[in-house]
């Protein structure tokens, strides 16, 4: 077969349901117990060859997504290449539907989507579990983004086993206005836990058992979110929209990771459209998006 000229990559975005987070560790980072969770919220990633690294983007936040190569994706192609002493000459375009700085690892879906567009699109085979030590090294909810479905991340979040899961879950997603900085969370994390004994992270077998079951009643009553406290300090505007989400009969709501975006767990897809449309109408929120999981990683589309 002759090599192709250009490759999609679909990626999802993420909720944690459980996210257990330890004291900072000598490296800065925090040991967690990360229960991922993929949802049906995606970016797409194009890899086109070219005579070098350049990367645009489009959609309703492109002029918030960085297009040097501080963006994850810039650096997925590099980091490949580099491993494989060839050149990163391609031109990534990202189709951006995941909330920016929002808490969903938009930007690690992007990382993951370049990763495979480009192995993909240079005939490289990489094996699976070198493609996952490149994402380890590109952030700690990148490998995440690689394998989607449903995982317990441990370490910094970077150390996968994946988890069986039920479902369809359905979710609502309350965007916000601007982003949150996932370093200035965890620093927020850390100045509240102050003099606290924080203890060791670890997952919840009631929620390991929900999620494996697909109990949304019991999954409601199990989620928790160790940032939630910190960003709501840094975003006290938050607890306004997870309250309009609870009005408006969703099972549990709360911060999806480090923040902005408020996550809300509802029955089925008639409560989605109503807690949506409600959040929306409370106007504590830019965009209520729903959305269903578990939804599968890293895909190519077009090859
Ligand atoms: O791994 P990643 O680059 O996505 O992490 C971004 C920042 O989030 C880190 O620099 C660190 O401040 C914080 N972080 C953390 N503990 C983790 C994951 C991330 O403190 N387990």
């Amino acid at each position: 077969m002759s090599a192709p000229t250009s490759v999609t990559v679909r990626v999802p975005a993420k909720v944690n349901v459980q996210l257990a987070v330890g004291a900072a560790r000598p490296d800065g980072f925090h040991d967690l117990a990360n229960v991922f969770l993929a949802v049906s919220l995606y970016d797409e990633v194009t890899a086109t060859r070219a005579a070098a690294l350049t990367i645009t983007c489009e959609g309703p936040d492109a002029d918030k997504v960085p297009l040097d190569r501080t963006n994850l994706a810039a650096r997925a192609a590099e980091l490949l290449a580099a491993r494989h002493g060839i050149e990163p000459a391609v031109h990534l375009h990202i189709a951006k539907d995941i909330p920016v700085a929002g808490g969903m690892a938009g930007g690690s879906a992007d990382g993951a989507g370049a990763l495979l567009a480009c192995d993909a699109l240079w005939g490289l085979d990489t094996p699976r579990a070198e493609l996952l030590e490149i994402c380890a090294e590109l952030g700690s909810d990148v490998p995440f983004s690689l394998v989607g479905g449903a995982a317990l991340g441990v370490g910094r979040g970077e150390r996968l086993t994946g988890l069986p899961v039920g479902g369809p879950f359905h979710w609502v997603f309350a965007v916000a206005d601007g982003g949150l900085s996932t370093p200035a969370v965890y620093g927020e994390f850390d100045r509240l836990t102050e003099g606290v004994d924080v203890p060791e992270p670890t997952a919840s077998p009631a929620l390991l058992e929900a999620l494996a079951t697909g109990d949304t009643t019991a999954l409601a009553d199990a989620l928790v979110n160790d940032l939630q406290p910190a960003a709501l300090s840094l975003r006290p505007s938050l607890a306004a929209t997870l309250e309009a989400g609870t009005g408006a009969g969703a099972l549990a709501a709360l911060v999806s990771g480090s923040g902005p975006t408020t996550a809300f767990l509802v029955k089925d897809a008639d409560a989605a459209r109503t807690v949506a449309d409600a959040l929306i109408a409370s106007g504590t929120c830019r965009a209520a998006r729903p959305a269903t999981s578990p939804a599968p990683g890293a895909t190519v589309l077009t090859a």
